[in-house]
């Protein structure tokens, strides 16, 4: 009895400041790692939507294209049938003419003029179908192979690639993407999936910005981004810049705040600066800021030291 009410006494003692700014550094870490993974959460079930689209499209092609393969495939083996047969008939001596007739019909019937033009063309689409959704999925791959902290090689170059597929649904219909990505980039030591999470963020942002002012541009005329990679004076830089809508001055200090937004609801939720900041400077001790021009863009800038300055 005694035993039990010194341990109670013992877990009720006010706890020291060291020990409660301990407490609270662990308890705000906690909720800043909860907020990132809500916040992945959230995103990866937007792009999961997008995805999927994507994904739709040239699996509708390959479909029809394979239905189109099963009638031209019958067909000439249909013909390659009639061809043995007249073998046959040229071996035990000259063909009727009856036979010859038939023949003929059948090659007529055969079409072979357009199935000598749509059948590669089929093929060839749909080759390039099933590669598109190959490179969909292998980017979604190595973005949710699950990692932990530890920081491993990253290809920045590969994750611009990835993060470029992945958002596709997101810019397609309104810019056009370009990438200028170095050669022989050094490799950054990091976390890929924070960093390639940082990039969609961006990209999705450009997107948006591209959206938002597209009165001004001639109807139908896409926007532009273009994602630049480069090493410089020791630093492996990536820009992702557009010419949307740009940030107006009187915001610039807020944009990365945590939950500052100028979206619609349910559109943003003013999180993803907030958090590529923090995986750019605070997990990977690089730096993270932006230029903008209002009216005629915004460009976004990580700088990350090289890897092998980091080992
Ligand atoms: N490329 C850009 N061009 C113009 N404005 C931008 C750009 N990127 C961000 N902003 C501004 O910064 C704000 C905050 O961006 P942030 O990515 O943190 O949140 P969000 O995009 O509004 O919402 P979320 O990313 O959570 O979906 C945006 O609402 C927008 O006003
Ligand atoms: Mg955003």
């Amino acid at each position: 009895m005694n035993g039990g009410n010194d341990a109670l006494s013992m877990t009720m003692e006010p706890l020291g400041e060291l020990e409660q700014a301990e407490a609270s550094t662990a308890q705000a870490r906690a909720a800043e790692l909860e907020l990132r993974q809500m916040r992945q959460l959230a995103a990866i079930g937007e792009l999961a939507a997008g995805v999927a689209h994507e994904i739709n499209t040239p699996m509708q092609y390959i479909g029809d294209n394979l239905c189109f393969l099963d009638v031209t495939v019958k067909r000439l083996l249909d013909l390659a049938g009639s061809f043995e047969r007249l073998v046959q008939c040229c071996k035990s001596g000259a063909p009727s003419l009856e036979e010859l007739e038939r023949c003929e019909q059948e090659l007529s019937k055969g079409r072979l003029g357009f199935l000598r033009k749509q059948a590669p063309l089929a093929i060839e689409q749909s080759t390039s179908g099933v590669d598109q959704v190959r490179s969909i999925v292998q980017a979604l791959k190595e973005f949710s192979h699950p990692s932990g902290d530890e920081a491993v090689p990253v290809d920045l170059n590969q994750l611009v690639r990835n993060a470029s597929t992945v958002t596709r649904n997101a810019w397609r219909y309104q810019a056009e993407l370009s990438l200028e990505l170095a050669e022989e980039l050094p490799l950054v030591l990091g976390n890929p999936q924070a960093l390639g999470q940082v990039l969609i963020n961006l990209i999705v942002n450009a997107a948006d910005a591209i959206e938002a002012s597209a009165g001004t541009r001639p109807e139908g005329e896409l926007g532009k981004i273009a994602i630049r990679s480069r090493a410089e004076h020791g630093v492996v830089e990536l820009e992702v810049a557009d010419n949307g809508s740009g940030i107006p001055e009187s915001i610039r200090d807020k944009v990365m705040q945590p939950f500052f937004t100028t979206k619609r609801i349910g559109k943003g939720t003013g999180q993803g600066l907030a958090l590529a900041h923090s995986t750019i400077v605070e997990r990977h001790a690089g730096k993270f800021f932006f230029e903008s021009e209002e009216g005629r863009g915004t460009s976004f800038f990580i700088q990350l030291p090289p890897g092998a300055e980091l080992e």
